[in-house]
Order: structure tokens, then C-alpha cells, then sequence
């Protein structure tokens, strides 16, 4: 394989997860970044952008100044995708992966990797997007591969499907080799838990937290001062929350939910609905990988975001995840840097892709594009 490093243009940026992941590998160098999010764009160029030179904060419409690149990346908004979402087919959001082509083509690259949530794979646009690498479409000269990747099997704390589509005008990648998998043996590890994540780690993380703010710090960034720049520990803050949840939180046992409060603590409007939403103030488990990390992790009414650690009527931690609990799950370590209030950081958390994952998809395209 011959010593080189790969152009490697990021659209639909957030705070960089994905150029985290395929700058670990060692072998890219980012020439061109496309964020509309003011805060997120922020915290890319924190990171891998320190001039703010080559990141676009703007709309990907508006992005004509594209360099040429051995590869483009990308995941754009999912919530047209998304179980969660509408689901709207005319929502201008699904319209994006149409930007998404064009820059491919006028950066010459000669990969891409389109990631999204796992039920892109069978939306109309996924179809559209394989057939414009198909014989008649704009990206003709591609052929497509998709993967149905879970970032637990790369190292993540956290069970996290992607598809994931590489294009390739260079021939084939080899599916992106699991490290890791809910039953170890052979040459794969046991799935990364929580207690491992947050206690094992370079930082660790105590479950006991008081500070609710981030520190008062900001940064100019494209002539905006910005909250910034922050810490992973800066980032470990919780809420105040009002006494009537923790009274909730508390009767709600690791691998549990709302379906096991008392009748008296149900909340009115969940007592008609004893089914579905099982997640819904879920408590998260010790030595198991979190469940898919949201926008919205601080809120254990949104999902099952409740730290780990509780014991029947002793040591129990009744919040949701810390922001720097959230980025841990999602894969980012203490080298990562984060510019936002307390909502866009979450956020930007929530909408990464976990760098691992990240990473373990550039080693087979790094070995491609050097072939
Ligand atoms: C799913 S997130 C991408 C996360 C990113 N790949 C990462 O790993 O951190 C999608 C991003 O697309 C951005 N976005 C949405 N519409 C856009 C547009 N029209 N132009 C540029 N960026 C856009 C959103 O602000 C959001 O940060």
C-alpha cells in the first residue's frame, strides 16, 4: 500500500464526529467543511479548523467554492428519515442528498461515504441515490456498497445503527471489521459499557455531579462571539429538576422505565397509553452499551437517558446523562473541543456520528483509495 494522505471534504459537518473518526486513521487531511449551524460550524473549526479558513457555515445550496477531493463525506439531517420524524417525502431536508451529489461530482472525488439513520435504506431517496450511481445517473462512473453498521461492534459505548453507503470510482472496500460484539470470543471483545466508559477512561466521570453551567468563556468565530471554547469535563453539568421527578427517577431501576412506576407517579397523560415508548424514562445499565443517544439525552422524559447507577434504597443517581456522559457514549474522547450553549452542545452530541464507527469505515476506505 503505498504512504499517502487522502483530500477529504465534510458536508453536513456538525461538530465533526465523522472528520474526527476518518482523521484518527491516520491517513486523510481535511481541505473543506459545510455546516449551516452557526454553533456546530464553531466547534468543527475548534477542532480541525483552528483559521476557520476551510469550513462553509452556511447552506449547502450556497456552497460553490468546492475543492477538489479523494473523498466526500457526509450525513445530512435524518429527521425526514427517521422513525421519529414526519416521515415527509416532499420535506426539503430529504431534498439534501441531491446537494450531496453535486459536490461530489464537482470535487472529482473519487469515493464518498453517505451515512444515515438505518431506516434510510428504505426510503425513496436511498433508491434515488443508488440510482444515480447506476448506469444513466450523475454518478454513473460509481458503483455503491451499503453497510448496516452498529457502532457497539467498533468500540462505541453505545448501540447506534448507520447505513452507511460508499461509493467508489476505484473499485470495492471490504466491509469495515467488527472489534467488538454483545457475545466476546475469537478475536472480538465484549460490547464497551457504560461503567467502562465512564470510570475506566482517561476522564473519569463521577456519577456525583453539582454544577449545572458551563463555564463563562467565549469565542470569536467568524466575527460571532460564541460560548466556547469547552472541556469534555467542562461538559459534565447536570439540570436542576424539580423534586416530583426525582421521586420518579428514583423508583425506576437500571433496565427499567416508566411502565414500573407506581400508578400515583404516572404521569396524567401516560395513564392512557400503557403501551409503546418503552424507553421512556428508561435507566440506563452499568455493564451494558447505552441505547441510541438523541438530541434531547438531558431529558429522561425523551428516552432512556437515566444514569446507571442505582441501588434499591441506597446509592442511587437520579439525573439524566451529564453533556459529557452523551459524548462519551458517543465516542468522543478529551481531545475533542465544543462551542454552544447547553441545547446546541446537546445537539451536536446527539447528532454525531460516533467517531469509531467513523474510523473503522476510513481504514477500509484508506485502503482502498491507496490500492
Ligand atoms: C446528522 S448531522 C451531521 C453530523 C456529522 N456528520 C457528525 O458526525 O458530527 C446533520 C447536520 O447537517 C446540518 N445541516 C442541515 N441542513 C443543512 C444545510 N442546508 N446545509 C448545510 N448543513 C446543513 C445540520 O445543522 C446538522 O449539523
Amino acid at each position: 500500500m503505498r504512504e499517502s494522505r487522502f483530500t477529504l471534504l465534510d458536508l453536513f459537518a456538525g461538530c465533526g464526529g465523522m472528520t474526527r473518526g476518518f482523521l484518527g486513521e491516520g491517513n486523510f487531511i481535511g481541505v473543506g467543511a459545510v455546516e449551516i449551524d452557526r454553533t456546530a460550524a464553531a466547534t468543527y473549526a475548534a477542532n480541525f479548523d483552528v483559521d476557520g479558513r476551510h469550513i462553509f457555515a452556511g447552506d449547502i445550496a450556497g456552497y460553490t467554492d468546492v475543492p477538489r477531493a479523494d473523498l466526500v463525506v457526509g450525513g445530512p439531517p435524518c429527521q425526514g428519515f427517521s422513525a421519529l420524524g414526519r416521515r415527509d417525502p416532499a420535506d426539503a431536508r430529504n431534498q439534501l442528498w441531491r446537494e450531496f451529489v453535486r459536490v461530489v461530482r464537482e470535487s472529482d472525488a473519487r469515493m464518498f461515504v453517505f451515512e444515515n439513520v438505518d431506516r434510510f435504506a428504505k426510503t425513496p431517496e436511498f433508491q434515488l441515490l443508488r440510482q444515480t450511481a447506476s448506469e444513466d445517473g450523475e454518478l454513473a462512473d460509481f458503483d455503491t456498497q451499503v453497510f448496516r453498521l452498529n457502532a457497539a461492534d467498533y468500540g462505541t459505548p453505545q448501540k447506534r445503527i448507520r447505513t452507511i453507503v460508499v461509493g467508489s470510482r476505484v473499485g470495492p472496500v471490504d466491509e469495515p471489521r467488527q472489534t467488538h460484539a454483545k457475545t466476546p470470543g475469537g478475536d472480538l471483545d465484549r460490547w464497551v459499557g457504560l461503567r467502562e466508559a465512564f470510570l475506566e477512561g482517561p476522564v473519569v466521570l463521577e456519577p456525583e455531579v453539582r454544577e449545572t453551567w458551563l463555564p463563562e468563556s467565549l469565542v470569536e468565530f467568524q466575527g460571532h462571539d460564541i460560548p466556547g471554547t469547552f472541556k469534555l469535563r467542562d461538559l459534565h453539568i447536570t439540570r436542576n429538576y424539580d423534586l416530583i421527578s426525582e421521586v420518579r427517577y428514583a423508583h425506576i431501576a437500571p433496565g427499567k422505565g416508566r411502565f414500573d412506576l407506581p400508578d400515583e407517579l404516572q404521569y396524567p397523560c401516560w395513564r392512557r397509553h400503557t403501551r409503546g415508548a418503552g424507553d421512556v424514562l428508561g435507566r440506563l445499565q452499568w455493564d451494558e452499551p447505552a441505547v441510541t443517544i438523541r438530541t434531547e439525552f438531558f431529558r429522561p422524559e425523551k428516552g432512556r437517558f437515566l444514569h446507571p447507577q442505582w441501588e434499591n434504597g441506597g446509592d442511587q443517581v437520579n439525573r439524566a446523562l451529564t453533556h459529557a456522559e452523551a459524548a462519551v457514549v458517543q465516542g468522543f474522547d478529551d481531545r475533542h473541543l465544543w462551542c454552544g450553549t447547553k441545547a446546541e452542545i446537546a445537539r451536536q452530541i446527539g447528532n454525531a456520528v460516533p467517531p469509531p464507527l467513523a474510523r473503522a469505515v476510513a481504514h477500509v476506505v484508506a485502503a482502498r483509495l491507496a490500492s
